[in-house]
């Protein structure tokens, strides 16, 4: 039989095929229906001087085939997504959508290690306190001896926000705090020993050795007689704690001004972890505290000295596990992650 194209009903094949689309849970699989094949057989069977035309049209229904395709796909696959109404009250017998199941998870390297050197230093006899994520420029700067306008301030690259709150720079923010809180402790004859830990944050550019979101920790040491020797002492017990072997620790003088003097603390990369004599690593800043520092929390500094030291967390670790990129721990990649799943 010779087929005449104005005789095919194209529109009404077109029509059906969308049908079948809309109704599919797999919709890809129209694409093969033998109406489709059809088509394009008839194609081949007209005289030549219809073809162009006829091919053209079929064309078209192959487009619109697919669109719809690609249209019923999207709403298969967002029909999936439990939908969940965010201004209903919160309901404690409802169920939770489900995420990832909670046995698989496990806890952030950080918090591990974090977990790790609170456990130190508590050892050590030192008091372990949070700091804030937001503070106010007086405890960023002011009671730290940062004079105004001082151009100190701006290595610190710090947010603010609208209000002038500060998200802190460095943990030092707790330094104020841990003095004020311990002045009464000192005064009756004991000292302040304390460690602040928590996440910081700097409006820097973000590289390998750079993240604007990372963690410090902070240590307060003040007595009738603390010593700069002590300090010394304190800080090479918690790294050979922490790397579980002897070290080799050197200081150089560096400035900041809540200590006077201001050194910077570096410790030799052990050849365990593929370190070369001489090679080292700074690790942290350091110093006696300032008497300016001491005075603004109402200690007297003519009756009482101190240390401080503070230092990046994520510096300690990438060092103990040959991380060699911060960006991973702010990442959420499962594969950094499970590397240190236990
Ligand atoms: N807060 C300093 C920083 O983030 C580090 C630091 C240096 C802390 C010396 C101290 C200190 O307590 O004494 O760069």
């Amino acid at each position: 039989m010779k087929i005449i194209m104005s005789t095919y009903d194209v529109e009404g094949v077109k029509q059906s095929l969308l049908e079948k689309v809309a109704g599919s849970d797999s919709p890809r699989d129209v694409l093969k229906a033998p109406e489709i094949r059809e088509l394009y057989g008839v194609i081949g069977s007209l005289p030549a001087e219809e073809r162009g035309a006829f091919g053209k049209q079929v064309n078209e229904v192959k487009l619109a085939v697919e669109a719809a395709i690609e249209a019923r796909e999207n709403e298969l696959e967002s029909a999936d997504v439990v939908a969940i109404d965010v201004t209903a009250p919160w309901d404690v017998n409802s169920a939770q959508p489900a995420l990832l199941p909670t046995e698989q998870g496990t806890q952030h390297p950080l918090t591990t290690e974090l977990e790790n050197v609170v456990d130190i230093f508590t050892r050590m006899g030192f008091e372990a306190v949070e700091s804030r994520q937001i503070d106010d420029d007086h405890h960023m700067f002011g009671a730290l001896n940062f004079p105004e306008d001082h151009p100190a301030r701006d290595g610190y690259d710090t947010f603010r926000t609208e209000e002038g709150f500060i998200p802190p720079a460095h943990t030092s923010t707790m330094q104020h705090r841990i003095l004020k809180d311990g002045k009464a402790k000192l005064e009756a004859g004991g000292q302040i020993a304390a460690i602040s830990y928590g996440r910081v944050f700097r409006n820097e550019d973000v590289d390998a050795t750079h993240e604007h979101t990372f963690y410090q920790c902070e240590g307060v040491f003040v007595s009738e007689d603390a010593t700069l020797g002590q300090m010394l002492g304190t800080l090479r017990s918690f790294f050979e704690t922490y790397y579980g072997q002897e070290l080799r620790v050197k200081t150089q003088p560096a400035y900041f001004p809540f200590v006077e003097p201001g050194l910077e603390f570096a410790i030799e990369k052990p050849a365990a972890i593929g370190g070369k004599p001489g090679e080292w690593l700074e690790m942290l800043g350091c110093g006696m505290i300032h008497p300016n520092v001491l005075k603004d929390a109402g200690i007297d500094p003519t009756k009482y000295r101190g240390f401080a030291w503070g230092g990046g967390v994520e510096r300690l670790v990438m060092l103990k596990y040959g991380i060699e990129d911060l960006r991973h721990f702010e990442s959420g990649k499962l594969a950094f992650l499970r590397k240190f799943a236990s």
